[in-house]
């Protein structure tokens, strides 16, 4: 039988970059059930005294996620951030225009701090550049960051919290270039606008950081212009560009939808090309870095979301139910992610929980929450893709897709000093088994710490019942500097290896 053979050769002096940990962030919008029954519901038996689930945030906690982007998406572009402040029988009930449902404001921007900090992450406070602006930014900001004695940092301080929230990471605007955007604009009216009110955030706290809203999708007529406009006003305001990217299989076309990655690939290219070509035509010598702030498989729900009526509270909305090919591919953009450690600083699995999610509640009754396929990949890659990412050469045959030369074997290699281990993600996106090789130049290798395997499930199969785990990986063998597996058909996998710094 036809063996596959996957070569990678890596050496401790070739790296790509250090890795950003907020890489591994994720995002979640006041939408659908992400935020009701997802973080928020008083009623459940789980619910702790903030009325927050405590069922979540282990689960949560699982994903080490370091950042959390919030309140939208399309969400926040409709949005008044002052209705989710203060007393909660005092905050409107609204009409929400982006997903047409009702918004009770139940939970707001002091319940999202005081989550996100139970759950260990800080947040990526998204403004509204749709319906509002400059003026709701730098109020925004004054109310979060700044110490006391003003009119929003002591409101701040009467609603409950003494502290400024100290907020780092603020993205201005949402999908700015998408006419299904409440508020769309042209690249020239948003890059004006959104220089403008970075400059009025910046005067209130010189310390932040700002991320620009870039293209939607690569397929948007006007990506690569639009980011080209947008930097023209921009370059020297913000400090990321962000890229949104999800991926589907309604052609049921399994090469091809792995192969996804390499499209994948190929738009993080494209849009360092752009950031890098507004730098030279400015002679400038900041780097303009990226916040893939948006990414995942998302289409499962789509159908069904046509046919839910509008203006209920918490609908089940975009709930996919993922399945293991759609595991296998958001490991393989998770492994694109980490070979653009370099420019990719931050990054957004979208959604975290009901929505687009790792993460499933059920209202009530048991299980009260389950992991979908793809929380397993993602686990991992958040947990032990730290520290540098290696630059490989590698050795792969590749086979064609309807769009792509798509290699079988998609990985990548860290070394973290903290632990002492390589940590190599490899999946092998053959329907054969896969002889795979690796030679580890310069590292003082120990012994092989853990060798996993997530495999051998239906391509179709969802995880609602809970049977899917991580197991071992068996024919694996460490000698000196070589690294030898077999890797099953289909398989996502991740190898440690201690060695001393
Ligand atoms: O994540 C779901 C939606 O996808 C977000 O609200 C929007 O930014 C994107 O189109």
């Amino acid at each position: 039988m036809f063996t596959i053979k996957s070569k990678l050769y890596l050496d401790r002096s070739q790296i790509i970059s250090k890795i950003d940990p907020r890489i591994w962030g994720s995002f979640t919008e006041q939408l659908g059930r992400s935020v009701y029954e997802g973080i928020y519901q008083p009623s459940h038996p789980s619910a702790d005294k903030d009325g927050f689930r405590t069922d979540v945030i282990d689960a949560v906690r699982k994903l080490n996620v370091p950042l959390i982007r919030y309140p939208g998406g399309n969400f926040v572009s409709g949005y008044d951030w002052q209705d989710g402040i203060g007393p909660k029988n005092q905050r409107p009930r609204r009409l929400e225009l982006a997903w047409r449902s009702i918004e009770t404001n139940q939970f707001g921007l002091h319940e999202f701090m005081k989550w996100s900090q139970k759950v260990g992450a800080k947040p990526d406070m998204a403004v509204n550049l749709g319906t509002r602006g400059i003026d709701e930014a730098r109020n925004l900001i004054e109310y979060c960051n700044f110490p006391k004695g003003t009119y929003w940092s002591d409101l701040r301080r009467q609603n409950g919290a003494e502290k400024p929230f100290n907020i780092k990471v603020w993205s201005i605007g949402n999908e700015m270039d998408g006419d299904w955007q409440i508020g769309h604009k042209t690249a020239q009216e948003y890059g004006r606008l959104a220089h403008e009110t970075a400059k009025v955030m910046r005067l209130v706290d010189t310390s932040i950081e700002l991320v620009a809203s870039g293209s939607s999708l690569r397929t948007m007529s006007t990506f690569g212009s639009w980011e080209e406009t947008l930097l023209d006003n921009v370059y020297d305001d913000v400090d990321y560009l962000s890229l949104h990217q999800y991926y589907d299989n309604y052609d049921n076309d399994l090469k091809e939808f792995l192969g996804k990655s390499v499209d994948f690939d190929g738009f993080i290219n494209d849009i360092i090309a752009v950031c890098d070509a507004v730098k030279a035509r400015r002679h400038s010598d900041k780097q303009i870095n990226l916040a893939m702030d948006e990414w995942n498989v998302w289409y499962h729900s789509k159908a069904a979301d046509d046919k839910q009526a509008p203006w209920q509270e918490a609908p089940h909305l975009l709930e996919d139910h993922y399945n293991f090919e759609d595991a296998l591919l958001v490991g393989s953009l998770a492994i694109t992610l980490l070979k653009h450690a370099d420019r990719v600083k931050i990054g957004c699995l979208a959604q975290l929980i009901n929505v687009i999610a790792p993460i499933m509640t059920n209202t009530s009754g048991e299980p009260s929450i389950w992991y979908q396929s793809i929380f397993y990949p993602f686990m991992q890659v958040s947990n032990y893709g730290q520290g540098i990412a290696l630059a490989q050469r590698a050795n792969v045959p590749a086979y064609k897709a309807k769009s792509y030369d798509v290699p079988y074997t998609d990985s990548v290699a860290t070394y973290n000093s903290k632990t002492n281990e390589i940590v190599i993600f490899v999946e092998n996106k053959a329907h054969e088994k896969v002889n795979f090789e690796t030679t580890l130049e310069n590292f003082n290798v120990n012994k092989l710490v853990e060798a996993t395997q997530f495999c051998g499930y239906d391509l179709k199969k969802t995880n609602e019942d809970q049977s899917m785990s991580i197991d071992s990986l068996k024919k694996v063998h460490l000698d000196d500097d070589k690294l030898t597996a077999e890797l099953q058909p289909l398989s996502w996998n991740m190898i440690r290896i201690n060695a001393d710094d």
